[in-house]
């Protein structure tokens, strides 16, 4: 008992006597239980309100949504933005990379020679035969890789396959790898059998070296016939100046006679396997370079003509 129903009980009692002491506090307590039990039953039924009122308030998105009605709107306009940001970088480093590549990417000296256009310009052909020779090849690809000029090689196969590198290094230099043949035979004279092992067997050493066959053929000593054309069926490339480099091996004398002959569209014989002969080549480009003339290989020389060369037929020159 606390000390205010003791108080209202003092006073009860004071008016109406002692047993109405009991009857308050009986009262009082029943009183304040039923208090605690509607506290409780309040707690309990908001508490269930609480629930209901979540429940009918629906999703957390739902919520966002009523409560701020421009925030889906501004998410996808800014998600829009993002997206159209991002598509725009993606294009531009596609467009961007292929030009990088294309301004930075090392350029080989002679790829750039080989996509030169020499259309209405004079043009001569350098043709050097019977080699490669480890002895004079290396020097003479040093000097048209100086003086940036592209030759065509007519190797002999069985020259080639004892110089595989040799073979490899001028074609990676951009100068044409034709065949003469495999053992530098006279093919008219000799048996048409004997003749198609031979061409058949230099085919398989460019094959093997190159990884495919050459496109063009110089029989030996410029002897072919119907027989052999057919045999051969490529190209057959002749020349049209003959320096006798191989006859005389005078540097001097090959340039003074190669300048004599030569015309526009001239192909000149020469022999790399000669020292005198690779030594004529700087002074022969160089005055020929004086004289007007651009260096082209056989097959570049028929393309700036718009010739196409065709199997079994024999070319000395091909002139504009
Ligand atoms: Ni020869």
């Amino acid at each position: 008992m606390n000390l205010l129903d003791r108080l209202f009980s003092r006073e009860i009692e004071r008016r109406t006597g002692a047993h109405a002491v009991n009857v308050y506090v009986d009262y009082n307590t029943k009183a304040k239980a039923k208090l605690r039990s509607v506290g409780a039953q309040t707690l309990q039924s908001a508490s269930k309100t609480k629930v209901i009122t979540k429940k009918n308030q629906g999703s957390l998105f739902h919520r966002l949504d009523v409560r701020f009605p421009w925030l889906k709107l501004a998410t996808i306009v800014i998600v829009g933005v993002i997206a159209i940001i991002d598509l725009l970088d993606f294009t531009i480093s596609q467009i961007g990379d292929p030009v990088n590549t294309i301004r930075i990417a090392p350029m080989s000296h002679h790829v750039r020679a080989t996509n030169r256009d020499y259309t209405n310009k004079k043009l001569v052909a350098l043709t050097f035969d019977d080699g490669p020779s480890a002895a004079t090849t290396p020097q003479l690809l040093d000097v048209l890789s100086e003086k940036d000029v592209l030759a065509t090689f007519f190797m002999l196969g069985s020259a080639a396959r004892n110089q595989p590198e040799l073979v490899k290094r001028a074609k990676k230099e951009g100068h044409e790898i034709a065949s003469h043949t495999m053992y530098h035979q006279n093919l008219i004279r000799i048996p048409f059998a004997t003749a198609s092992d031979d061409v058949k067997e230099s085919s398989a050493v460019f094959t093997n070296i190159l990884g495919q066959d050459v496109s063009l053929v110089r029989p030996p000593y410029g002897n072919t016939n119907s027989a052999i054309s057919g045999l051969i069926n490529k190209p057959l490339i002749l020349w049209s100046v003959d320096t006798e480099d191989w006859l005389h091996k005078n540097a001097s004398e090959s340039v003074r006679i190669a300048m004599s002959q030569v015309y526009d569209g001239a192909i000149i014989l020469m022999h790399d396997i000669y020292p005198s002969s690779v030594e004529a080549v700087p002074t022969l480009i160089d005055t020929l370079r004086e004289a007007g003339y651009e260096f082209v290989t056989v097959p570049e020389l028929a393309k700036f003509r718009h010739a196409k060369l065709k199997n079994s037929e024999v070319y000395y020159s091909i002139r504009p």
